[in-house]
């Protein structure tokens, strides 16, 4: 089963071709970095003028990329939410328009279940097989932070959630204090690498509580009163402070996410979402989960940032239960796992 998958919940437009939920053809993505510098984040006006701009070339370049035309196809997937209504929107008229035009399928995605599929897709280098269900997937991105038990490929539990910043939000805004750009996430990993993560004793959020919840926004309250204390540490001790954040991130993450597979009883947990691109996280919950005898799914960098593949996976996994007829496409910014 060949989808398209149209992924533009954030600022990113995105359009993949992906065969069985797994195999990628084409992954294809435009991003408004140019924009992130200009205005220090996301305007969400912008964004959707952008959107509305790219999404038919993005679309175009996937199914040339994959070698493909539309009469190869057998549905388009599209991620209905979470995200900004004025650029999902964008996504859900393309796949609305091509879905009615061509008599095919649709499959209205959770942004969520796109980056949890994202773990479905073989990842060029390694063949693989998928993940073997049950299993625990900490989801990290830049507006959640949740931990979900996945008891098959079509049913899982929300079992924690962060009850304040996002993890990805917090890395965002820690960078911002640190005056380093936007996104925050890749920044502060790279800066963290020649920084000691033992410089500053940072908060560890909720790690004595007995729920698996997390919360981020002490430890950044945290950084902002260091630095106001000590103005010319952003400059003299950047990296310090940013391995030393990342260090508070990385155990409150790690902690909770090894005593719930233990808790659960589960034998392999899997990472999903921007913040799972973080080099340090990656190494961490790896050489922890050996630890535990635990297994330890990773997508591809590609796959854990917003992309449309993961979407197309979703789509495929999810089946009837994201299938919808066209004109039942729906923007939803708050859809909920
Ligand atoms: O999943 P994603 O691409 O978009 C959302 O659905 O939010 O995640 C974006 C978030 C941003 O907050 C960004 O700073 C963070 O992921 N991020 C990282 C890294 N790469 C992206 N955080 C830490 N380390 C990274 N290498
Ligand atoms: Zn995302």
């Amino acid at each position: 089963m060949r989808l398209l998958g149209i992924e533009t919940s954030c600022d990113d437009t995105a359009a993949a071709v992906v065969v069985d939920g797994r195999n990628v053809e084409s992954n294809v993505l435009a991003s408004q970095d140019e924009f992130h510098a200009r205005y220090g984040g996301i305007v969400p006006e912008i964004a959707s003028r952008k959107h509305v701009e790219t999404i038919n070339a993005v679309i175009e370049l996937a199914l040339r990329k994959a070698s493909r035309t539309l009469d190869e196809l057998d549905g388009i997937a599209v991620t209905c939410g979470p995200g900004l209504p004025g650029s999902l929107v964008v996504g859900v008229a393309a796949a609305q328009a091509l879905a009615f035009g061509r008599g095919l399928p649709a499959y209205a995605v959770n942004h969520l279940h796109g980056h949890l599929f994202a773990n479905f897709l073989r990842d060029g280098e390694r063949d693989q097989a998928p993940p073997q269900t049950p299993f625990l997937c900490l989801v990290v991105s830049g507006g959640h932070t949740d931990l979900i038990a996945v008891e098959a490929a079509d049913r899982h539990r929300v079992i924690g959630r962060t009850l304040d910043d996002a993890a990805g939000e917090a890395y965002d805004k820690v960078a911002r204090l640190l005056g380093l750009g936007f996104p925050g996430g890749p920044l502060i990993d790279a800066l963290a690498r020649s920084g000691d993560p033992a410089a500053f004793a940072f908060p560890r959020g909720l790690v004595r509580d007995a729920s698996y919840n997390f919360s981020f926004s002490g430890l950044k309250t945290a950084v902002r009163y260091h630095l106001d204390r000590h103005p010319e540490d952003a400059r003299t001790r950047t990296a310090d402070l940013a391995a030393s954040f990342q260090a508070a991130v990385i155990d409150a993450l790690c902690d909770k996410t090894l005593r719930a597979a233990h808790d659960l009883g589960v034998a392999t947990i899997a990472l999903a979402g921007g913040v799972a691109a973080n080099s340090a996280l990656r190494e961490q919950l790896r050489a922890r989960a050996q630890r535990a005898g635990l297994a330890l799914l990773v997508p591809a960098l590609e796959y854990c940032t917003d992309n449309a593949a993961m979407i197309a996976a979703a789509a495929f996994y999810r089946g009837a239960r994201a299938r919808v007829q066209p004109d039942q496409l729906r923007v939803d910014p708050n859809f909920a796992w």
